[in-house]
């Protein structure tokens, strides 16, 4: 027992995917390794393209294979690598133990069932649990996210776009799961409605004590509800720290770039500033770092070599040889 304290709650340790798209390798994930403890949330932030999604539907094992392959690494759930579960096992851990809310309600949602027996079906298949038992968790359910549960017999088209995410929501934590995956779960969702959605996930989350990864654009949403970040470009961490490591002393040329013309955290401007330039082709990745092309540090040395992720101090993990080197 005594050795099972040092085994992280989840840890994704070297992952690497690609798909196959028109006869090219798209290199989507390129030897990523995080790791999440009870109740806390890591952010994962990047462009559109970084490979984000691909490293959440990797730990729910959801990758549409082909075209996508899962070339190396493990998700180890308590030290458990659930790459290597049968399929049967995995089904039982999906759902109940890991869910996911995606971008956009109406993947998740089936258009012609009825919303709480969308929910109610959910925790029937993962608990051994009553028909009527599941319907009135249902019920529990759709009134913790704020929906009156005398809507349990509603349709999806009857919500609107933000009454729908909360459904989805009441569905990924119904049988309230260790780990929540959050895809971008506010992008598709009006400002007014974002935040509120927000408040949902986090007071559930902490009444749960859930873990969870938080992917999104939004720097806003990152300070509300993270407490560790994890930036990614062209499937790589290049950072990793805590909060105030991120914002207040980011170290990768991206990072700041990203964070860097930010004048407030709690001002307007939350979305990601543009970096001139464009992010790499992940079917022919730069030999070296793969931010050199557009960094405006680069040295000759950075486009040689694979460059390391390498510790500044605490938690806070860079990886970038010039840093600080211009100051
Ligand atoms: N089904 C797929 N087939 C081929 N390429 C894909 C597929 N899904 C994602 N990709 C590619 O993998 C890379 C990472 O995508 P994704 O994980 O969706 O990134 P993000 O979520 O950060 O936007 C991108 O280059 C994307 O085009
Ligand atoms: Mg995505």
């Amino acid at each position: 027992m005594t050795e099972k304290q040092n085994v992280p709650f989840l840890e994704v340790r070297d992952l690497v995917v690609h798909y196959t798209s028109e006869g090219k390798e798209i290199h989507a994930v390129n030897n990523v390794s995080l790791t999440i403890e009870k109740g806390q949330t890591l952010g994962l932030v990047g462009e559109t393209g970084a490979g984000k999604t691909t490293i959440a539907k990797s730990i729910l094992r959801i990758l549409p294979e082909p075209p996508a392959h899962v070339d190396q690494g493990a998700i180890l759930l308590e030290g458990r690598n659930l790459l290597e579960l049968p399929a049967q096992e995995m089904q039982k851990i999906r759902g109940k133990r890991i869910s996911m809310i995606f971008q956009d309600p109406m993947t998740a949602l089936n258009p012609v069932m009825r919303v709480g027996e969308q929910i109610a079906e959910g925790v029937a298949l993962h608990e051994k649990v009553s028909r009527a038992e599941a319907e009135k968790r249902a019920q529990e359910m759709l009134e913790m996210v704020g929906i009156p549960a005398s809507r349990y017999r509603d349709y999806p088209h009857q919500f609107s776009g933000g009454m729908k995410q909360r459904v989805v929501i009441a569905m990924a934590l119904a049988c309230s799961p260790d780990i929540l995956l959050a895809d971008e779960p506010t992008t598709a969702l009006d400002v007014t409605i974002q935040a509120q959605v927000l408040d949902i996930i986090k007071e559930l989350q902490k009444k749960l004590n859930t873990a969870m990864i938080m992917i999104t654009h939004d720097l806003g949403i990152v300070a509300e509800v993270c407490d560790h970040v994890a930036v990614i470009y062209a499937g790589e961490v290049v950072e990793f720290g805590n909060l105030e490591e991120i914002f207040d002393h980011p170290a990768h040329p991206y990072t700041i770039g990203l964070f860097g013309s930010l004048p407030d955290i709690n001002s307007d401007v939350e979305r990601l500033s543009p970096i001139a330039g464009m992010p790499p082709d992940p079917s022919n990745l730069p030999k070296g770092c793969a931010f050199s092309p557009r960094c405006p540090y680069a040295t000759e040395e950075c486009s040689r070599q694979k460059i390391g992720l390498d510790k500044i101090d605490g938690t806070h993990l860079c990886r970038c040889i010039n840093r600080g080197k211009e100051e």
